[in-house]
């Protein structure tokens, strides 16, 4: 085991440049735009529309409240299934978004990550993606990733087939493998492992979202629909967080003390 193994993931939290007591990394799983819209008796295209709007007002948060990464899941591997309308109604979305905020999003020194398959997505999309990570590559403000045609299986699965051929080829010693070697091959290498995991709608489940990644995440459910989250609702799930005790499968900080003395 080399050092940065040793470090417990508490540590590596205490070493990153955070605000105080803030979650390093928060990711959503932004869900509840198309009972948004059903509510309001509107198509389910105005509720993803007014989700672009809450996703503008949550980053201006994270912002403000120097996280350091927020990852959100704007589409999974699994919502090529919805209706064609409601697919190209979501791809048009997301151009509008990286074409109208790059800039702005730029100018406040915000990184853009976007995680997940690139192969197969529509001619107009993939390069849009690529000019976003390219122009904010060297900025040291909060870095948004956006988990797009995102399926944790997906992933982990590509990791295997890669550490798998890489193996067949004599290139590792499959022995070897270890999670350090594994993490290299996921879409989040170089990202720390979400802190805490907001959802929105009511709904308690991870739909494929990080399966690696939430190994130890908090996660925090709220009933509020996707269009209606705001800075307060964020201040909330991370007062919730700050809340928990993480233990890392170790014990309590005050059980080891009283073991110590
Ligand atoms: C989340 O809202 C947006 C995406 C999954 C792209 P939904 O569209 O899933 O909204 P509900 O769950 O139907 O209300
Ligand atoms: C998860 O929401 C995907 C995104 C938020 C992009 P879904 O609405 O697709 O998840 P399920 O189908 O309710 O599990
Ligand atoms: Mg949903």
């Amino acid at each position: 085991m080399d050092e940065a193994d040793k470090r417990s993931p508490l540590a590596a939290r205490e070493t990153t440049r955070a605000g105080a007591d803030v979650p390093t990394h928060v990711g959503i799983i932004m869900d509840g735009n198309g009972r948004w819209a059903a509510q309001r008796s509107l198509p389910r295209f105005e509720g993803h529309r007014r989700g672009v709007e809450a996703l503008r007002r949550t980053v201006r948060a994270a912002i403000d409240l120097r996280i350091a990464y927020l990852t959100v899941y704007s589409f999974s591997s699994e919502n090529w299934t919805r209706p064609p309308d409601e697919v190209s109604g979501l791809m048009g979305l997301l151009k509008r978004f990286i074409r109208n905020d790059l800039a702005d999003l730029h100018s406040n020194n915000v990184r853009i990550r976007i995680i997940g398959e690139r192969a197969g997505l529509p001619l107009d999309i993939g390069p849009l993606l690529t000019e976003a990570e390219d122009v904010t590559r060297d900025n040291t403000g909060l870095s948004l990733v956006i988990a797009f045609n995102y399926g944790g299986r997906q992933e982990i699965l590509a990791a295997a087939r890669a550490l798998a051929l890489d193996a067949a080829a004599g290139r590792i010693d499959p022995a070897a493998i270890d999670a350090r070697t594994f993490e290299r091959r996921l879409f989040t290498t170089g990202i720390p492992d979400p802190d805490l995991i907001i959802r929105t709608s009511g709904e308690q489940r991870i739909s494929n979202f990080l399966p690696w990644q939430a190994a130890y995440s908090e996660f925090v459910f709220t009933p509020v629909l996707w269009p209606d989250f705001d800075r307060g609702c964020l201040e909330q799930a991370i007062e919730e967080f700050r809340r928990r005790e993480r233990r890392f499968g170790g014990v309590a900080v005050a059980a080891a003390q009283k073991t110590a003395s």
